[in-house]
């Protein structure tokens, strides 16, 4: 049997804009046994000290090994193995590297994986996550002071010392992508909510999309408030936008992941357990939104896989 090669996922979004939660999630769903998963983290140029010497954020293209990066990322699409610099978030500094084989396939997550032209045409699958700001500043605060172990003080002062180089490399790879994914809150809502929150999916039509129209149209029971799909504009370009709320009924969402997964089971054994789950503390939760994201991103990856 002729061996195809890896199909590259690129996940990219701001400093705790949600990358690992969703693609733990789509590792789930595909099998951790065929999924190679690389946080483009590693590839800052200096540890925590030597960034602040030099006043330079671990988010510029300058602190980061971006050649390298696009360089490896050409090699595991080409199924080679490479030897991958580590970043240590509880040192701030650099472990040996590691030897990674590409899976059939590979997530690569990080701040910077669309910023040359180079880097995005490796990717079979762009997307970028967006949520609102405010939703990401509170997810930041939890995960810096939970897991890496900063004081809020330090978080608001990183927060405020990265809007520049955010505003000027990170937010404009949104562009790139095939799909942008918008959590925000709930009308009113002032708390986090987790499992409330709802999604926009911004489809670009740089992919080939399941027919939402048709099945929002004409599923039975499927035509609520909180699954929409209206034309719009981003970017100044025509898009597809699907809106999904949090509130949605387990049945609809269960419907239209169905209706993923049959395109999906043509060709593979992929399983629904698990999809949309993530962990507020120790708590374990589901969010639908989240899992028919991750749902239609395995759609993309084996089409992409089907068409290699
Ligand atoms: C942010 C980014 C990380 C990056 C880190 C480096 O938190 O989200 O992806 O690796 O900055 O900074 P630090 O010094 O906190 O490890």
């Amino acid at each position: 049997m002729q061996r195809t090669r890896p199909i590259l996922l690129g996940i990219v979004g701001d400093s705790a804009a949600g990358k690992t939660t969703i693609s733990a999630g789509i590792e789930k769903i595909l099998g951790p046994d065929r999924v190679t998963n690389i946080c483009s983290d590693d590839y800052h140029k200096y540890n925590r000290v030597q960034r602040a010497e030099k006043n330079i954020s671990a988010l510029h293209p300058d602190c980061n090994h971006i050649d390298i990066m696009q360089h490896n990322f050409y090699q595991l699409r080409r199924g080679e193995a490479i030897l991958k610099p580590v970043y240590n978030h509880s040192t701030g500094d650099f472990d040996p590297p590691v030897y990674v084989e590409p899976k059939e396939f590979v997530i690569v997550e990080g701040l910077l994986g669309f910023y040359t032209k180079k880097m995005r045409d490796a990717f079979d699958v762009k997307i970028y996550l967006d949520p609102d700001e405010e939703l990401r500043v509170d997810w930041k605060f939890k995960r810096d002071t939970v897991k890496r172990g900063y004081t809020r003080e330090e978080v608001q002062a990183s927060l405020d010392k990265r809007i520049e180089v955010s505003t000027n490399f990170i937010r404009p790879q949104r562009k790139f992508a095939d799909i942008v994914c918008n959590f925000y809150r709930p009308d009113g809502a002032e708390e986090e909510t987790g499992t409330k929150l709802n999604t926009n999916l911004i489809l670009r039509p740089t992919i080939h999309h399941p027919d939402f129209a048709e099945f929002i149209d004409h599923r039975p029971g499927t035509k609520e408030k909180c699954l929409t799909f209206t034309l719009g504009r981003d970017e100044g370009l025509p898009v597809d936008i699907l809106k999904i709320t949090g509130n949605i009924k387990q049945m609809t969402a269960e419907t239209l992941m169905d209706i993923i997964m049959d395109h999906l089971d043509k060709v593979d054994d992929l399983t629904t357990d698990g999809v949309g789950c993530y962990t507020e503390g120790s708590e374990k939760k589901v969010s639908y939104p989240l899992g028919i994201t991750q749902l239609l991103t395995c759609f993309h990856l084996m089409n992409a896989k089907m068409n290699t």
